[in-house]
């Protein structure tokens, strides 16, 4: 059993959140979840509300006193799922003005697993400038592009072949991936 932190802003999918918080608490992880203000209004809005219910720990992302804002304090990855514009360049340029953005930078700091997956269409120039320095930072994007050869017949099977990659570079260690790999060759 590990521990993850698992941050979630203001961009549009939060059932990759969900998902991801559901497939790491059914592997026996503990999920530590951070959302940020936006984050809280567009999860509610697309009515993800029960994300909260696959995570452990609950830390509200203006409190700096919480474990995940100290290096010293062991957890095995972090993903920020979704992840907005504005919260991947606070991390690339390292800010860390709030809790989830200081969790991210204590990842790279103590260079442990962080996978972005950013939301957003068309990307401009300095969205693609600062995946590329989270990137050579040590981050791991993976943006939320589902894959349609597994064949999903629903959203939740179209989120998860997101999510099995999320998982897979979180280092977890689950049946998720072979499920969707299972279905690739099963359609080859
Ligand atoms: C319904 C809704 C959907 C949004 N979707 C996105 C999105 O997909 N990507 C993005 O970068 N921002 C999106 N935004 C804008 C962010 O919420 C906004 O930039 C916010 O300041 C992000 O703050 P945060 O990074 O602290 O969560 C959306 C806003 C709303 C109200």
């Amino acid at each position: 059993m590990s521990r993850y932190v698992l941050g979630v802003t203001g961009a549009s999918g939060g059932i990759y959140a969900t998902r991801t918080a559901m497939h790491l608490h059914r592997c026996g992880h503990d999920v530590t979840l951070i959302v940020t203000h936006p984050g809280k209004q567009v999860l509610e809005y697309e009515g993800q509300n029960a994300l909260y219910d696959y995570c452990k720990d609950v830390c509200n992302v203006d409190e700096f006193f919480a474990e995940c804002a100290s290096g010293s304090a062991h957890y095995a990855g972090m993903a920020v799922v979704p992840c907005s514009m504005g919260t991947l360049g606070r991390i690339a340029v390292g800010t860390s003005d709030n809790l989830l953005v200081r969790a991210a930078d204590v990842c790279l700091k103590e260079r442990r697993p962080l996978v972005i997956v950013p939301r957003e269409m068309p990307y401009n120039l300095i969205h693609i400038e600062n995946m590329k320095r989270v990137t050579l930072a040590g981050a791991i994007v993976i943006p939320a592009s589902p894959q349609f050869y597994s064949k999903p017949a629903t959203i939740e099977e179209l989120v998860d072949t997101v999510v099995a990659k999320i998982l897979k570079h979180l280092g977890v260690e689950q049946s998720l991936v072979a499920q969707v790999a299972r279905v690739w060759s099963k359609n080859a």
